[in-house]
């Protein structure tokens, strides 16, 4: 890459004199200081973990043979620097980062080191502990007598940001410990989000034309930090325990604590070795090394822990970090390759999106050959030229992305990308959807091959219509024989159009199996319910999240033609884009029709009303009192719509109450609960916790 990263790692660590390595520790506290900032708080990263790993590297070399630089600003004894729109919480105790070994040798360094502190014999007998390094973010949950009352972003190690709302939504994370727990303890881990759902989440934020995550961890960063916790629980997060800060358990070692922590609820890592000596250590971290790509999770290393508590104890900390453990960290997956064409691809809304075909390599497990550029912006800004070697990486080792160009490998036979003006489907002049916008976008909405030929696929995919046997190839060739014009005609198609495309035709000309199959599947696409018509109907902004929502509110595709943008976004998790998205649709006369023809063939039919014996368990396991006198309810009617949502309505508040609903003149019960500390709710907050259950609640509703 070309940054400033790169510059500052051409030049070497030594200093010849106190001013020069003055300047060079500022220069490169400045630029480590600023990608701390882009990495932790903005979660956009400027470069490689493995340069910023060499950075770091040269500042402790730096300060090693300089040690009057080391100061309480310097980068090396600071955790990360913090985010500015959660309220600021102070652990109860302190959470350190890790030192880092970056090969086998610096692992056996360090078990020497403890040899010599303490004797080989005590290490030996305690023993190791191996753990995976899960790639997300630390954070911090505070449980009091079993409950969880308070998580926490790492932040600066002291002080973190306060995400309890949010962290609540987390499923993995249980808001009670099960069986008998201390008054106080402090759990640490790791929130993060499983591949899949890593993989499904962009999937999404693409169908909705949303910006997509990197990685992994950037999204998990995104999702935790989302100021509506809504929004976060529909996020796919989990959690895994790896520690413990304040608060006392009968146990020897770590792995009991971790026995313990699961008795209680709590999730660990099965990826979790004790190992009696550091050749088993490595043995372990070297299969962990070969397995990693094929674990539901992203990992960056390993971590090996001293077993013994004691033994931790004695060791003890330093400002950063304990000596009791280090992070092996898996070297960096980049590798370079040749880039060999940009070209552009048009989307189902008409996004015009460059990609570059590079020439195909080897990276994280498998063979990479292509990779978004996202937009003309982007080819800009990243610097590639057609021709370039590029350094590639597979971003959360799922998503190849482009980094850079390696400048030394030019020869002049490089050239630059030019966006095209017009599309390359159906020739009509490309623009942006409003001034300013990064992308351009194909205006032919309707006829457009490229895009027709994606909103099929997209209404065949399993979160919408799942038409088996409607991918890529068939809508191309349905499109490309005539014998569709649009996706309106799509369930009118028989056996007798299907038998002009070549592909559904057996060598005796007779309608094939894939045919036949093909139109069996549509009789049960139309049949699918309202919510998953709407997923497939290509609305912008009306995806996965929030169409079961609509679909629940407004009850058939006819109400919803007729709902005015006030209407919609009475709907909870509407906002004013996705309103305006869905009037704006069903204003265009071709979408009507798109409707009128699916209806007339049989589909989209109006689905059964629910019954109100079907309401959603969203209370299941709390205890609510209400207090005060509600609108609309009476005390009795109150308790009655807790309970036939599997709630407890319970007369009086107690460190077990979940909630506390205080209507207008409540009186100690409600100071109870602020005494307590418990969430208090209005009546709006408390119709949204019917609904929805707690993951409803947002930050303004539910107090921390
Ligand atoms: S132990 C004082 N164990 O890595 C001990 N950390 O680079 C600190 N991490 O801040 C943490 N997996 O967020 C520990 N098995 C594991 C871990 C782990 C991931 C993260 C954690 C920590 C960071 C340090």
């Amino acid at each position: 890459m070309t940054d400033p990263a790169a510059a500052a790692l051409g030049q070497s660590a030594v200093a010849e004199d106190p001013a020069a390595a003055r300047r060079r520790h500022a220069e490169l506290s400045a630029i480590i200081q600023e990608q701390r900032w882009n990495y932790y708080v903005l979660d956009a990263p400027t470069m490689t973990d493995g340069q910023f790993d060499r950075l770091m590297r040269r500042l402790e070399e730096l300060e090693r043979d300089w040690p009057e630089l080391v100061g309480p600003d310097s980068p090396t004894q600071q955790v990360g620097p913090l985010g500015a729109s959660f309220a600021a919480v102070e652990h109860p105790s302190v959470m350190l980062s890790l030192d880092n070994a970056f090969d086998y040798a610096e692992v056996k360094a360090w078990s020497q080191r403890l040899e010599h502190l303490v004797g080989a014999e005590r290490v030996a007998r305690s023993g190791y502990l191996c753990e995976a390094k899960i790639d997300g973010l630390a954070v911090d949950l505070v449980y009091r007598d079993g409950r969880l009352v308070q998580a926490a972003t790492r932040g600066d190690g002291r002080v973190g940001e306060d995400v309890t709302a949010n962290v609540w939504t987390i499923a993995a994370v249980p808001h009670r410990l099960t069986g008998p727990a201390p008054e106080l303890i402090e759990v640490r881990g790791e929130v993060f989000l499983p591949l899949a759902g890593f993989q499904d989440l962009n999937r999404e934020l693409e169908a909705a034309e949303r910006k997509t995550f990197a990685n992994p961890r950037n999204a998990a960063a995104g999702s935790l930090r989302l100021k509506d916790p809504k929004v976060t629980a529909e996020r796919p997060l989990t959690f895994l325990c790896h520690g413990l800060g304040l608060g006392l358990i009968a146990a020897e070692r770590l792995s009991e604590v971790y026995d313990r922590l699961s008795q209680w609820g709590l999730p660990t890592s099965p990826e979790t070795r004790p190992a009696d000596s550091v050749e088993r250590v490595l043995a372990w971290v070297d299969d962990l090394g070969q397995r990693r790509h094929r674990l539901s999770h992203e990992i960056d290393g390993a971590v090996v822990k001293v077993d013994d508590l004691a033994l931790q104890a004695e060791l003890g900390a330093t400002i950063r970090a304990p000596r009791w453990a280090i992070a092996y960290k898996f070297p960096p997956v980049e590798v370079t390759t040749r880039l060999l064409d940009i070209r552009v691809n048009v989307g189902r809304t008409g996004r015009v999106t460059p990609y570059a075909v590079m020439a195909p390599v080897e990276v994280a497990g498998s063979t990479v050959e292509m990779a978004t550029l996202h937009n003309a912006a982007e080819v800009d800004r990243k610097g590639v030229l057609i021709g370039d070697t590029v350094v590639l990486r597979k971003a959360g080792d799922v998503i190849p992305e482009v980094l850079g160009p390696v400048l030394a490998d030019r020869d002049g036979s490089q050239r630059r990308f030019v966006m095209p003006q017009r599309c390359p489907d159906c020739g009509c002049e490309l623009r942006p959807e409003k001034a300013g916008d990064a992308d351009l976008r194909c205006p032919n909405q309707r006829a457009c091959p490229a895009q027709v030929r994606q909103r099929l696929v997209h209404l065949a995919s399993r979160a919408a219509l799942d038409i088996e046997g409607l991918g890529e190839r068939a809508a191309e060739a349905l499109l490309a024989d005539g014998v569709l014009a649009d996706e309106s005609e799509l369930f009118d198609l028989t056996a007798e159009a299907l038998l002009d495309c070549a592909l559904f035709r057996n060598q005796s000309g007779a309608l094939s199996a894939v045919g036949t199959k093909l139109l069996e599947q549509l009789e049960q696409a139309k049949r699918r319910p309202f919510e998953r018509f709407l997923i497939g109907l290509s609305i912008r902004h009306l995806g996965k999240g929030v169409a079961p929502q609509v679909a629940a509110a407004v009850g058939d595709i006819d109400e919803l033609a007729q709902a005015t943008v006030e209407r919609l976004t009475e709907i909870a998790g509407v906002g004013p884009i996705v309103a305006e998205a869905v009037v704006e649709w069903f204003g265009v006369d071709w979408h009507r029709q798109i409707v009128r023809r699916w209806r007339a063939a049989g589909a989209l039919a109006a689905p059964p009303k629910p019954s109100s014996a079907t309401l959603a368990q969203t209370l299941t396991g709390l205890s609510i009192v209400v207090t005060g006198t509600l609108p609309g309810y009476s005390r009795e009617q109150a308790s009655a719509a807790i309970t036939a949502r599997g709630g407890k309505a319970t007369g009086s508040v107690s460190s077990r109450t979940d909630f506390v609903v205080a209507g207008d003149n409540a009186g100690s019960k409600l100071a109870k609960a602020q005494s307590w500390g418990r969430p208090i709710l209005d009546q709006a907050a408390f119709e949204i916790l019917l609904a929805q259950g707690p993951a409803g609640l947002t930050e303004s509703t539910e107090p921390a």
